[in-house]
């Protein structure tokens, strides 16, 4: 449990390179593409070389497997411990939604991290890392005022002072999936081992076709009010917001057993403390994964961590 007098420092760097590259960059997303910025440093090549998704990704991972892909590459020192992981996705969500709200920008929790607020508003003791989404103008907002900055964070535990990096994807401007290097919107990075928050936007792509159908570039659509009115809660001890239809979008993305599932991943819910606890070794799992309640799709099932 935290402190009840937890106090909590931030502090707004920017960088005078991310200012002045803001400031000249124009903000209307139709006079500006991501292959413009790109392309604007670079000779002219010809002929056209054949797309290259690898080539064009912004956001690297020190490698592409379980143990890697959860980590940003400019920040990543070591795989970390079981323990360090936990205290510093815990830590990394609080910052982020103080730091939102400090900065008055919407935000609100998205795909496990959602499913992970839906047991008992905390992570989940077995995620690698956190997903939150937030509006096209959010997104704007974002890459205009704060791309590129650093907040530092104290718990006032006597843990030193924590630092995060906010990033924000130059390919952000483009609303469709593209070749799917750059899906991630932007990024909320622990300066100390890289570990992050995934942030994506959703924008209303198909106006004339799919008016109130609100999407991310990963294809994951919503309708506007199963997103809006968001509802205020609290996740990991902090103030944070949730979409207002949140079974419906948890079930239609993991399956109704992720809602009733009591085992998963090694841990089984316990009732009496709202808590994910690790099954020890010499027990049985009575449940295997993937095993499924009579009735309920298993659809996508395991899918969630
Ligand atoms: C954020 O800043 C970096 C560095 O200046 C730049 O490469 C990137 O394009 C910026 N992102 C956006 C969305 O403008």
């Amino acid at each position: 449990m935290f402190p009840k007098n937890w106090l909590i420092l931030i502090l707004v760097t920017f960088l005078v390179t991310s200012l002045s590259h803001c400031h000249s960059t124009p903000l209307s997303s139709s006079s500006l593409s991501p292959s413009t910025l790109l392309g604007a440093g670079e000779p002219s090549a010809s002929p056209t070389p054949p797309p290259d998704p690898d080539r064009n990704k912004y956001f690297h991972e020190p490698g592409g497997d379980d143990l890697l892909h959860h980590y940003d590459a400019r920040f990543f020192q070591r795989i970390v411990t079981d323990e360090e992981r936990k205290d510093t996705l815990r830590h990394l969500i609080r910052a982020y939604f103080l730091t939102f709200e400090y900065l008055g920008l919407e935000t609100w929790i998205a795909h496990g991290t959602l499913l992970a607020w839906y047991w008992n508003g905390k992570i989940l003791p077995w995620d690698w890392d956190l997903d939150t989404q937030v509006t096209d103008q959010g997104l704007r907002l974002l890459a205009k005022h704060y791309n590129q900055t650093y907040y530092d964070y104290e718990e006032g535990d006597g843990h030193p002072k924590r630092r995060y990096y906010l990033d924000v994807n130059p390919w952000a401007w483009q609303r469709d999936r593209g070749d799917g290097a750059n899906i991630i919107d932007a990024r909320f990075i622990s300066v100390d081992n890289g570990l992050f928050v995934d942030i994506t936007g959703l924008s209303e792509v198909y106006p004339d076709t799919d008016p109130g159908v609100i999407m991310c570039k990963n294809d994951h659509r919503y309708r506007l009010r199963d997103i809006f009115p968001l509802r205020h809660t609290y996740f990991e001890g902090v103030k944070a917001k949730v979409p207002y239809s949140y079974v419906p979008i948890l079930t239609e993305e993991y399956t109704d057993s992720a809602l009733v599932r009591t085992e998963f991943q090694g841990h089984r819910w316990d009732v009496p403390s709202r808590e994910w606890l690790k099954i020890p070794d010499d027990q049985e799992v009575v449940e295997e994964e993937g095993a499924t309640r009579p009735g309920v799709s298993a659809k996508n099932d395991g899918a969630y961590a």
